[in-house]
């Protein structure tokens, strides 16, 4: 009989890694090297049935949508983004957590009429002034969205928000707030039905991991 082949799982660099792998390890997965020491994309864990891929952060959605991975971790601002086909979200991981937000120069007057506003998150804030009932002209923007409004490109930006530093850093302030955003445990929808007992048993693994950590921060 041929073995299925591993369960892959999508995860990006930087804080996403950070703040998923001590719960996949409470979960008792492990990688078995370090990948913020690698140039590898694809490694191994302690289960020979689950792989980890390590890509974007904004491609975690297509790679879960396509089922070239079967599980990943993303935000919530790029899952809101990406739209959500073909993708389930089992579970909030309550990791990465920060603010979709407006922002503005500091003390900027309002502006009722056209608006110009720059940000890597198209889709969500031309949804956001269609329900506002304003009309947006947005701007793609990939990185430092805080200099837009400074160098005359934008009248606002649309970007994620934590402690407010880089707004303040930069003479802005958070003026909307669009979503609470953390990161979340998403599925192929095609994966959950086929595979169902083993993913089933990450997700409650996980969420046992998670229910401990948010009990701990509590306490
Ligand atoms: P890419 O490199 O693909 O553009 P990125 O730089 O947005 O991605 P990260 O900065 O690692 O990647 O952010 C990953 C996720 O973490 C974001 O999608 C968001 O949900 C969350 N996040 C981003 N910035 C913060 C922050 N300052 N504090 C907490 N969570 C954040
Ligand atoms: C994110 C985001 C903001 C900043 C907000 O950038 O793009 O610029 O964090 O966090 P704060 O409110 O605590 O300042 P990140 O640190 O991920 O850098 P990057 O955009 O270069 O990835």
């Amino acid at each position: 009989m041929a073995t299925q082949k591993p369960l892959t799982i999508a995860l990006s660099k930087g804080r996403i890694l950070k703040e998923t792998l001590p719960l996949l390890e409470a979960a008792g997965i492990h990688m078995l090297e370090d990948p913020e020491k690698s140039r590898k994309l694809i490694f191994d864990t302690n289960r020979p049935d689950v792989k980890i891929i390590i890509i974007r952060a904004t491609d975690v959605p297509p790679y879960v949508q396509y089922g070239a991975a079967d599980l990943g971790v993303a935000g919530k601002d790029v899952l809101m983004e990406h739209g959500g086909a073909g993708i389930y979200e089992p579970l909030d991981l309550h990791i990465a957590r920060c603010k979709l937000m407006v922002a503005a120069p500091k003390d900027a007057a309002p502006i009722h009429g056209r608006i110009r506003v720059a940000t890597k998150f198209v889709d969500i804030t031309r949804r956001y002034y269609a329900s506002k009932g304003q009309q947006a002209d947005v701007i793609k923007l990939y990185g430092a969205m805080e200099l837009a409004p400074i160098v005359g490109l934008a009248d606002r930006i649309v970007d994620v928000v934590d402690t407010g530093n880089t707004l303040r850093a930069n003479g802005l302030e958070p003026t909307e707030l669009i979503a609470h955003i953390s990161s979340r445990l998403v599925v192929n929808q095609a994966s959950m039905k086929t595979r169902h007992q083993e993913i089933q048993q990450i997700i409650d693994l996980l969420a046992d991991a998670v229910a401990a950590k948010v009990q701990g921060e509590s306490a």
